[in-house]
């Protein structure tokens, strides 16, 4: 925790032009500085910032915030993290309100990666260093991986007799209780330790900030155990961390894109093909929490598999990893037999890159993989379609329920009403009333939430606004509860020092939300004041109108099921009040209209 009093000195004393020029040109534009969006890639500029908004906002891609989230968005930090950065470039010192006991968490923690950091260093060195470390180096020779590659990975070698990490640690004075804990040697009394890796190629496993948490050890050449891995510590969590995440993220971000593989040597090959956008999962399945980190990079993932019976098969059961991570997913599959080491060496880059071009949605294998399981008879398909909404039930994204739906109606020739029945009873997937599908998700998104980004937008422009807003005591009943909270923020900032901070308010929401926030405070810039009443009442009556024919929907659904019940009496009564929305309707429509001929 970080006191609130520290984080507005740092916001107030830090210039976000300055602080984003340290990373990418911004050229003044009007109010405004203008540059070329690092979250995404584009070739005319739309990312857009506001010095004296102290925010940022992407019109290509809507990331967007203040400094702090540009931070945390373009190094991956915490929030924190962030406040630190910019507190640190300022000479401004953060003293974080640490519960008692936190403090000596993050100084064991920090001791922890020290000793990493050094044994890493202590292999590495040894790999160009050791006269038996050659013996390493040829073996990564004969497999094709250059020094320039084995240094861009920080490979090491861990030499036959042990004893030496041992000695290394003692002389530079560090714990051997941490290096106990983190697996690196074990401790065998009287003063003697084990060490885990001897005789072995060192793949040092670094976290997304290059902090190394474990390794992994090759045999150099045939024998058994192949590899072997640090086993899970306070730092290493195979099910959390992706070798490789380190050197890969530029070339992510560059090509927004990102080739998910199996083996650290995979890896590694196909960086010295110059296929750099690359991890690898560490000897386990692909989880949930993989695909969560993976998705803050790009969304636009794409695991390459073996193209074997055992790949497809692979590549079937991770769709739903993906979906559970919220992303659909695809997979590229190389010939059989072959991995993409192997691969990349007897065909070259061009030949890999054909073949992730070549990716097919991950949902395509599932569905295969479906029908060979259950067959195509009327059982059969009643089975899939089971699983299907099973698995409909995790999407979170009405679109992409929608292009799963339409997907398993071609490819499997299940009736769509057996799909999409259980959504709508449900209530998960917010669809659009009419018939047919949405241009784009984000299309939808705007069309569902306008009303509210428009009152957001008027708010943070005209403080008469918010004033107008107070007196609608309704009001916050007909926003959805999560611009409600947004509306909320403003007024209570408003109240309490009679003017809203654009940047500070977008702090307090989710990342996502702040960037619709910064967006919205530059989108609020093009209105013009005398329009401003007149956008805030249609605002407001196209809410009230939303909440009326979604009480319509209600009743209409309450009436045919009184229907059904043969209960005539509730089916009257049901009757009765959707006449009267009905006509609360069309009198609100008339009210709207007559306000615009008056206003003209
Ligand atoms: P592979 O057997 O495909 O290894 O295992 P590889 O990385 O391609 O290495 P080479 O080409 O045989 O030299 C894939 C991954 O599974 C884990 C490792 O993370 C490895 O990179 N693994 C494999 C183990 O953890 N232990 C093992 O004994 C084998
Ligand atoms: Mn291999």
């Amino acid at each position: 925790m970080i006191p609130e009093e520290k984080i507005s000195q740092i916001r107030d004393r830090a210039s976000i032009v300055e602080v984003i020029s340290d990373h990418l040109t911004l050229k003044k534009a009007g109010r405004n500085y203008l540059g070329l969006c690092p979250f995404h890639s584009e070739k005319s500029p739309s990312f857009t910032v506001s010095e004296e908004k102290g925010i940022f906002h992407c019109f290509g891609c809507g990331a967007g915030g203040s400094v702090f989230h540009f931070l945390m968005q373009y190094d991956h930090l915490s929030f924190p993290e962030a406040v630190e950065r910019v507190g640190r470039r300022y000479g401004i010192v953060v003293e974080r309100l640490e519960a008692p006991g936190a403090r000596r968490d993050t100084e064991q923690r920090e001791s922890l990666y020290r000793v990493n950091e050094r044994a890493a260093a202590y292999f590495h060195e040894l790999l160009f260093g050791h006269p038996e470390g050659k013996r390493a180096l040829e073996y990564l020779k004969s497999r094709g991986v250059d020094d320039r590659v084995a240094r861009r990975f920080y490979l090491g070698y861990a030499p036959q007799a042990g004893q030496g990490l041992v000695g290394f640690l003692k002389r530079e004075g560090l714990s051997l209780k941490d290096a106990t804990r983190l697996g690196l040697i074990s401790d065998r009394g009287a003063d003697r330790y084990g060490e885990k890796f001897f005789g072995r190629l060192i793949f040092p496993i670094a976290d997304a900030a290059g902090k190394v948490v474990g390794f992994g050890g090759r045999v150099i050449g045939q024998g058994l155990p192949k590899y072997l891995n640090s086993s899970e510590t306070p730092l290493f969590h195979k099910g959390a961390t992706l070798y490789g995440l380190f050197q890969a993220k530029e070339t992510i971000r560059e090509k927004d894109r990102l080739i998910v593989v199996e083996g650290y040597l995979d890896v590694v090959a196909l960086s010295q093909f110059g296929v750099t956008d690359v991890v690898a999962t560490l000897g386990t399945a692909l989880t949930p929490d993989h695909v969560r980190i993976l998705a803050r990079y790009t969304k636009n993932i794409i695991a390459l598999f073996d193209g074997d019976e055992a790949g497809r098969k692979a590549a079937a059961r991770s769709f739903e990893i993906f979906l559970e991570g919220g992303l659909l997913g695809r997979g590229a599959f190389l010939p059989k037999g072959e991995d993409p080491d192997t691969f990349v060496r007897s065909n070259g880059k061009e030949s890999l890159e054909k073949i992730i071009d070549q990716a097919v949605p991950l949902a395509d294998y599932y569905f295969t993989w479906l029908e060979e399981r259950h067959g195509r008879s009327l059982e059969g398909k009643s089975q899939i379609a089971q699983e299907i909404n099973r698995i409909l039930a995790k999407v979170r994204n009405p679109f992409e329920a929608d292009l799963l739906v339409r997907r398993a109606v071609d490819m499997l020739g299940i009736r769509e009403n057996l799909l999409r029945a259980p959504l709508r009873a449900s209530g998960e997937a917010r669809r659009p009333a009419a018939p047919g599908p949405p241009a784009s998700a984000v299309q939808l998104e705007a069309r569902e939430d306008m009303a509210e980004c428009s009152l957001v937008a008027l708010m943070l422009r005209f403080p008469s606004m918010i004033q107008r807003m107070e007196q609608e005591a309704e009001l916050e009943r007909l926003v959805s509860p999560a611009w409600n909270e947004v509306l909320q923020g403003i007024v209570a900032q408003w109240r309490e020092q009679g003017n809203v901070d654009g940047a500070r308010l977008a702090q307090s929401f989710s990342p996502e939300r702040a960037s619709q926030i910064a967006g919205l405070i530059l989108e609020g810039e093009k209105i013009a004041e005398e329009d401003a009443e007149k956008i805030m009442g249609d605002c407001i009556a196209h809410l009230r109108r939303r909440q009326l024919r979604s009480l319509q929907r209600d009743l209409r659904r309450a009436i045919r099921i009184a229907e059904e019940k043969k209960d005539e009496k509730t089916k009257k009564e049901r009757m009765l009040e959707w006449q009267e929305v009905v006509r609360r309707e069309r009198q609100l429509m008339r009210q709207w209209a007559a306000s615009r001929t008056e206003s003209r």
